[in-house]
């Protein structure tokens, strides 16, 4: 099998897909792991902003047939790179209209597509879910609870839900820390990588984000072969 694809997920706005790219795109660089970034928020490539002149970086348009038949090429020339795809809101419509073109294309090339799918604790992310689930029937798709909406607790939604058992008959469920607002300003605002933060933070935030990176770390851990 060639280099996994993670596609970072979630379909709703502002649930965490983006912080979360960075970290595993941050996890991913420290395992010497050559990353291709493909951010698929044109209309705001945050991840993108920040990582494009550190990591090779494309940005493809995943409302439109034309950018899934180009992802499909660029993953099928990119072997040697771990590929993570930054998804922007509302993309369960290009999902469904075009999804098939990614996954029928998926083990011709061999690739394993990893999904993220990240939630806040709202019923709405469950549903859309559900239905990418029926679209995306290939690879292995994890759900990722961020603690920054709320303890583990809050997400009763999905703790009790019947689609957790789906996904955990195949994949997992994650809990994704919370790091400070004063860092995830910067990674935002400032559009800096998680590197640079930590390179340029003064002492107390430096500490603060290597305790979020070790953190999520334990998290990828479990999901990144
Ligand atoms: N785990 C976290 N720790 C700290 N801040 C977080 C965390 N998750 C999300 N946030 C904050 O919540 C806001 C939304 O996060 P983010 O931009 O990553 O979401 P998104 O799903 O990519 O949104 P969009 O759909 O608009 O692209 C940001 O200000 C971000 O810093
Ligand atoms: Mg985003």
């Amino acid at each position: 099998m060639e280099k996994p694809v993670y596609m970072v997920n979630g379909s709703k706005g502002g649930v965490g897909k983006s912080i979360f790219s960075m970290a595993i795109i941050h996890y991913l660089g420290k395992r010497d792991q050559k990353v291709l970034l493909i951010d698929a928020d044109t209309a705001n490539p945050d991840v993108g902003k920040a990582y494009g002149k550190t990591i090779e970086t494309r940005y493809i348009n995943l409302d439109e047939r034309d950018g899934w038949m180009d992802l499909v090429n660029c993953l099928a020339e990119e072997l040697d790179h771990t590929v993570v795809i930054n998804t922007p809101a509302r993309s369960s419509e290009g999902v469904k209209l075009y999804g098939a073109l990614l996954t029928e294309s998926l083990a011709e090339i061999k690739r394993d597509l990893v999904t993220l799918w990240v939630i806040n604790s709202q019923r709405d992310s469950l549903q859309l879910l559900k239905e990418y689930m029926d679209t995306v029937n290939t690879g292995t798709t994890h759900v990722v609870r961020n603690l920054y909406h709320g303890p583990e607790r809050k997400f009763e939604l999905y703790n009790n839900s019947k689609i957790r058992t789906a996904v955990e008959a195949q994949g997992k469920t994650l809990n994704f820390p919370e790091v400070a607002d004063r860092i995830s300003d910067q990674l935002h605002s400032e559009r800096l990588t998680i590197q640079r933060v930590i390179e340029t933070a003064p002492v107390g935030n430096r500490a603060e984000v290597n305790r979020w990176v070790k953190e999520c770390a334990t998290i990828f851990d479990e999901v990144v072969a």
